[in-house]
């Protein structure tokens, strides 16, 4: 089995059903991108321009309004087996186990029992988490249950893997370890990865190519090739700095405003969970849940 898999946006609008004005809030706005097998790639863009929504439409949790969404050259109409998906707020059981967290997708895909064990055993220890297999999510701290939900997507043997903002509680130092153990997981499997991030240290670190959209209806507004990704001293060049300002730059144009970013992000838990309940009752909330219990 490939280790990876091309996803590809064609003109994809997504709208949403809403209360106000004619009924329907477009999300997205004719998004057109390829991503190449194995490649990583890094979206950002202001609060509400449909980060979120395009993972979801990637992991086949939600289909486009129009246009096409592609993976490995098929329509996605439903989760995938490989596809691992990490939503922002990991979707860890507070009631299940570490173990039994890290094989949750496993269980839902009928898995063998003994295949179970060696490969949840496996991930576990690659995240560091063996000696808390029997421990709970609240007795872990926020870079532990981190590691938990990317054990979790390891034990799947993913082909690609989608994470959406799934850093944004953690505080910087520990974040920058984090970020490392991305990326080295992504250089030792080589999965193709869509991480959605409000980070712009982020995006350069780990994005093989920046992926920027405008504010709502989200719009490409610019693609940044960052070749010199992948080494963990990239965060000490001069051009990853050069290639931060370009974010920086690119992002001013869409008005997001990296200062304010801070405390939006403190607060992103309640914000999301609180849109999301307001504008859709609870379908968004459950489509997250499904999506942990289906693709985690
Ligand atoms: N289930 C939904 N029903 C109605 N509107 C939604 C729903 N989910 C998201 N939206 C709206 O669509 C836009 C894009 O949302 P989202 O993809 O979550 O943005 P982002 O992740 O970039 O912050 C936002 O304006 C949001 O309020
Ligand atoms: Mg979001």
């Amino acid at each position: 089995m490939s280790n990876a898999c091309t996803v590809d946006f064609a003109d994809v609008v997504l709208e949403y059903a809403s209360d106000a004005g004619d009924g329907r809030v477009r999300a997205l706005d004719g998004l057109t991108l390829s991503v190449a097998a194995g490649e990583p790639i890094a979206i950002i863009g202001p609060s509400g321009c449909g980060k979120s929504t395009t993972l979801h439409m990637a992991a086949g949790l939600i289909a486009p309004t129009s246009g096409s969404v592609l993976v490995d050259g098929a329509p996605v109409e439903k989760p995938r087996q490989r596809t691992a998906f990490i939503p922002q707020d990991l979707g860890l059981f507070p009631w299940k186990t570490v173990y039994q967290n890290a094989a949750t997708g496993l269980v839902i895909r009928k898995v063998p029992k003994q295949e179970v064990r060696e490969r949840v055993t496996a991930a576990l220890a690659e995240v560091g988490l063996s000696d808390f297999a029997q421990s709970y999510p609240k007795e872990l701290s926020g870079g532990m249950k981190q590691r938990l939900a990317l054990a979790r997507a390891i034990a799947l043997d993913m082909d690609l893997l989608l994470m959406d903002e799934p850093l944004s509680a953690i505080d910087a130092l520990l974040r920058e370890s984090l970020q490392d153990t991305l990326l080295d997981l992504w250089k030792r499997r080589g999965q193709t990865q869509i991480l959605v991030t409000h980070s712009i240290e982020e995006a350069v670190y780990l994005g093989r190519r920046i992926v920027v959209l405008s504010a709502r209806p989200g719009r490409l507004m610019r693609v940044i090739d960052n070749p010199g990704m992948g080494s963990a001293e990239y965060r000490d060049t001069a051009e990853f700095t050069d290639r931060c300002r370009e974010v920086r730059h690119a992002l001013a144009q869409t008005g997001f405003q990296p200062e304010a970013a801070a405390d939006e992000v403190a607060v992103a838990g309640d914000v999301a969970g609180g849109a999301a309940a307001a504008a859709a009752g609870d379908a968004a909330g459950d489509a997250v849940s499904a999506a942990a219990e289906v693709t985690a």
